[in-house]
């Protein structure tokens, strides 16, 4: 049994909740902005209803024995409020967010031995406060090690699926390769069926290239095939696929720019590769985000 504290309870940190109610062995304490009176979860196996204290207030939140972040990247700074209270000696934190920059996100605030990045892939969105549909296994990538050991071990007996890699930096640069040509849906406002026309799988391409380029820079093994092959997974998808970013688009919600195009630019500057079509991406995105909410 362990008392484990979900720092963000929309679709992600609503899948994982689910997945530790299902153990039945845990505490779960849900830290959130609002009060959640309920979480349900509609999980491909049924319906999940999580049993959890709910907290809103980081002041008032107790120490727990693990603490998982289920923001978005852009929340870091609001999310580290909550680990005065929450970590307690050397209580490990799992960041379950988009990105390569896991570590370097909440260095500021934690000591960096007990930092886990979590890669996620799961399909789930928030339909409300409190009810949350996943449509899909959740399937997650952590470094192998002591750590990695203890967070795969908090989901024995649900159906999460946990990964233990020796090569998470590539893990994490592969999944932001699918990520970063996403970012087209969202300048188009078009879901993934948008990638079957030839000009925009051409852009998807430049973007995807790019990111191998500097990821293989950061230490990634990547792939040549791997650009040919995110665009032939978006074209494989039903078109009408809308992704996270996108959704945050339509929702009048903040983009995880940075995290998914912002850094293949920042990280291209420092190993001296330009990144023309991440370049002109982040700016288009920044300028729609900064439209749609002074709209
Ligand atoms: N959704 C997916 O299918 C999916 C798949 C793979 C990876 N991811 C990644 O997983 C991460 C989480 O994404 P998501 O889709 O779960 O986002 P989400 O549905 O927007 O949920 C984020 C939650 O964090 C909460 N939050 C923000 N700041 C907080 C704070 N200071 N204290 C407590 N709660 C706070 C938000 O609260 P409010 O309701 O108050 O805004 C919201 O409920 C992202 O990095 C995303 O890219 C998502």
């Amino acid at each position: 049994m362990a008392h484990v504290a979900i720092v963000g309870v929309g679709a992600i940190g609503g899948a994982l909740a689910a997945l530790l109610e299902v153990t039945g062995r845990h505490q779960i304490t849900l830290c959130t902005r609002r009060p959640l009176p309920q979480l349900t979860v509609k999980t491909p196996e049924g319906i999940v209803i999580v049993r959890a204290n709910n907290v809103t207030d980081p002041a008032l939140a107790e120490p727990v024995d693990w603490v998982l972040v289920a923001t978005k990247t852009y929340d870091a700074l609001a999310a580290a409020a909550w680990f005065p209270a929450l970590c307690k000696g050397n209580t490990p934190v799992a960041v379950v967010q988009n990105g390569v920059e896991h570590r370097e996100r909440f260095a500021p605030y934690l000591n960096n031995q007990r930092i886990l990045p979590v890669i996620i892939d799961c399909p789930v969105e928030r339909q409300a406060d409190g009810i949350v549909h996943q449509r899909g296994v959740a399937q997650m990538k952590v470094e192998t090690g002591a750590l990695g050991g203890e967070f795969a071990a908090l989901f024995s007996g649900s159906n999460g699926q946990i990964e233990l890699t020796d090569d998470f930096i590539s893990a994490a640069w592969r999944k932001l390769c699918i990520n970063s040509a996403g970012a087209l849906s969202a300048l188009t406002a078009k879901p993934a069926g948008v990638m079957r026309d030839e000009a925009m799988a051409e852009i998807a391409l430049g973007i995807v290239v790019e990111c191998v380029a500097v990821g293989r820079a950061e230490g990634a093994h990547l792939d040549d095939s791997i650009a040919q092959e995110v665009v032939d997974g978006y074209r494989a998808q039903p078109p009408d696929s809308i992704n996270s970013m996108l959704a945050d688009r339509l929702a009048l919600r903040p983009m995880e720019i940075d995290a998914r195009n912002g850094v293949i630019v920042r990280k291209g500057e420092s190993h001296g590769i330009k990144t023309p079509f991440n370049r002109m991406a982040v700016a288009l995105l920044r300028m729609l985000g900064e439209t749609s909410r002074s709209q």
